[in-house]
């Protein structure tokens, strides 16, 4: 199932190229969206660290070296299974300042101010990123913390050469830099980034000198904390110390179920992740997929009716579950999941205005990063982290060198007015002080007869769900190996917008041309997602997946 090639009982297979072609390692992998943050997972793991040790070092290495995404100013998720099988989920998701209100990003008129939510101080939650990385090194650490955060101080003050396309997206972003950050920054150049120039960021590498030193408090307190309240003081922003001293990474509970045999673990709310992956599942579990084939005409149909109505869902009854109630058991139920797509109409697309979220009694965002680590022992980590859009707000704390979050977006700011991702939401995800926003991130464990099997997760806002969705789908129905599940194109629907978002070469022209005629709306865009793969094979080597719409790369021994 997992070899180089695909299975041969498929009846519609793509064709593989290089960007198929996986790498396997013995004994540890680690996959990431930079060169430079494998590397440092890798050398963890060599000096004895194991896979939490190792994504400490990596969460603060992207921090540096990927700041699109990678960050000290976000938060995420982390799922971890360790070597015995238990599993544990890590909330280091921002939260909504006490001083935060429902209406805050609304008019007088009651209308949304456009971009208040997203480019300014006060798009920021609360920095949830330096405590879940705390937490989990307090529990399942081994080398000492100041060594995980050294290799991070290292590259921000030695600088690294920017490849191709930060060289190009530093550029594309200097306009905003420069008008959120008068007093200048590291990333705001006077001459055009050039690949290959070296980005050397002193404020960052002294800003980690203290998270090294003090830990989680050389970030929540002292002078960093003060730096926060300073910038937002400069903007309209609403973080306070308070806010800072009070934040706490949560431990949750993942949810699980299966896939054709095959557990599945996932991240439950605040992300809508993990519940909306297994409903998905849930839906096309009852297709012979396998048979039909990848991408061929019912495949893509069958998942995207799945999608419309999971998503559905995930805007209704989503949200903070520390504020409101999520009906979770009843969102991934096999049989109303499954009874959604059936009968099933093959020939007209169904209406997303005439689909809406189920009533169940008793209830009324491509700019994140994803990594996967396994060590020696097989203990296995997958981190979803997160400034939301691309570079966060914009946002550069002055004198600490780092972006800061626009997850505020991510709330429902007015019910059933669109976030950047297109993503409408109700009640259950309004703002509240306090109040983790909803999220997509979904980070993925699967196993196969108990045994560690797949570790995947990706960015890109809405799409993360439908991305991983498919790469599982790749995987088990498809049969293909670690690198072609992730390089394989990927379309993608969300309920509103009523479209398919599809990738080049994702759905053949005269599958489009078919889909037209039933009333499909195919809307041709960018990549979708950058996903990250690994598969353990039934000989226990690693087989590896690092997404070639990115610089990502797997490394490993
Ligand atoms: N900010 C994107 C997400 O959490 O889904």
């Amino acid at each position: 199932m997992t070899g180089l090639l695909f299975a041969s009982c498929s009846t519609k297979q793509r064709q593989l190229n290089s960007a198929d072609q996986p790498s396997t390692f013995n004994k540890a992998a680690v996959v990431t969206a930079h060169p430079l943050a494998s590397a440092v997972g890798v050398k963890i793991l060599k000096r004895g660290g194991n896979a939490i040790d190792a994504a400490v070092a990596v969460q603060f290495a992207l921090a540096v070296v990927y700041p699109n995404a990678g960050n000290i100013g976000g938060g995420g998720f982390m799922l971890y299974r360790n070597h015995k099988g238990e599993y544990n989920a890590l909330d280091f998701r921002e939260k909504a300042p006490l001083k935060a209100s429902r209406d805050m990003y609304l008019d007088s008129h009651g209308n949304v101010i456009p971009d208040l939510s997203l480019y300014s101080q006060l798009a920021s939650g609360i920095p949830g990123s330096v405590a879940g990385m705390w937490e989990a090194h307090q529990k399942y650490g081994k080398l000492p913390w100041k060594e995980l955060v050294v290799p991070a101080i290292e590259l921000a003050r030695k600088g690294f050469k920017i490849s191709q396309r930060q060289a190009n997206e530093f550029e594309s972003h200097k306009e905003r830099f420069v008008k959120l950050n008068p007093s200048g920054a590291a990333i705001i150049k006077d001459t055009p980034w050039q690949p290959s120039d070296l980005f050397i960021q002193e404020e960052l590498a002294h800003t980690l000198e203290r998270i090294a030193t003090d830990g989680r408090d050389g970030f929540y307190k002292g002078k960093t904390a003060d730096l926060i309240v300073a910038e937002m003081n400069k903007g309209k922003g609403i973080i306070q110390n308070q806010d800072l001293t009070d934040y706490r990474a949560l431990w949750r509970t993942p949810i699980n179920s299966t896939y054709r045999g095959y557990k599945v673990i996932s991240m439950p709310p605040p992300s809508s992740g993990g519940t909306s992956l297994l409903a998905l599942l849930k839906s096309v579990e009852q297709f012979p997929l396998q048979r039909w084939g990848f991408q061929s005409d019912s495949t893509v149909r069958v998942i995207v009716e799945a999608e419309r109505h999971v998503y559905a869902n995930r805007a209704k009854y989503l949200g903070d579950p520390d504020f409101v109630k999520i009906p979770v058991q009843s969102l991934i139920d096999s049989s109303a999941n499954a009874s959604k797509l059936n009968p099933f109409n093959f020939h007209k697309a169904t209406l997303s205005k005439d689909v809406q979220a189920d009533v169940i009694p008793g209830y009324e965002s491509e700019q994140t990063t994803h990594f996967n680590i396994v060590d020696e022992e097989g203990n296995a980590v997958s981190i979803t982290t997160t400034l939301n859009d691309s570079y966060g707000s914009g946002v550069i704390v002055d004198g600490a060198g780092f972006l800061l979050n626009n997850e505020m977006d991510d709330f429902s700011v007015k019910t059933g007015v669109p976030n950047m991702y297109g993503l409408t939401g109700e009640k259950a995800n309004e703002i509240q002080p306090g109040k983790r926003m909803l999220s997509s991130m979904t980070p993925t464990i699967l196993e196969k007869n108990n045994k560690l099997f797949m570790i995947v997760g990706t960015p890109g806002g809405s799409t993360i769900i439908t991305s991983v969705f498919q790469a599982i789908l790749n995987v088990i129905d498809f049969g293909q190996n670690a690198q072609s599940a992730v390089s394989s194109p990927r379309f993608h629907h969300q309920w509103l917008p009523d479209r398919i978002d599809v990738e080049k070469d994702a759905i053949s022209p005269l599958l489009r041309d078919k889909l037209t005629k039933d009333g499909y709306i195919i809307h041709p865009r960018g990549t979708i997602g950058r996903v990250e793969n690994i598969l353990i094979l039934p000989n226990g080597k690693i087989q590896t997946g690092a997404d070639p719409r990115g610089d990502d790369t797997a490394k490993g021994y």
